[in-house]
């Protein structure tokens, strides 16, 4: 007779039930790269691999508007291809002038790269 399971699914991903949302494998995002992810409400994250941990943060430079995505990434800082403002990935802080733009907590569940929305 097949055992039946009835421990809870620690750690699954549940998208259609939770605020979760998957962006894709993490092993197609490789260390010292970055990807770009739309969002249902349509925002967009920059979600960039530093050494093998994961940060998000929202894709639109706050001067004029550019891709972070398509910036040029060090370390922890992307550079704003536009007019070269540098932000940190893992903060959000601004390090040319005095702003900062939202971040995300990325966790790897399964092999795939998700954040949690919050309400
Ligand atoms: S648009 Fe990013 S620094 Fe100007």
């Amino acid at each position: 007779m097949q055992p039946f399971n009835t421990k809870p699914d620690d750690g699954a991903i549940s998208p259609d039930t939770s605020r979760t949302i998957i962006l894709g494998e993490a092993v197609n995002l490789r260390p010292g790269t970055c990807a770009r992810f739309e969002l249902p409400q349509g925002d967009e994250l920059a979600v960039f691999n530093v050494d093998g941990e994961y940060y998000a943060i929202e894709n639109f430079c706050p001067h004029k508007g550019a891709l972070l995505s398509e910036g040029c990434v060090a370390g922890h800082i992307v550079e704003c291809w536009w007019h070269g403002w540098q932000f940190d990935v893992r903060t959000g802080e601004c390090l040319t002038v005095r702003e900062k733009i939202r971040t995300f907590e990325v966790k790897v569940r399964e092999g795939m790269l998700t954040i949690d929305q919050a309400g």
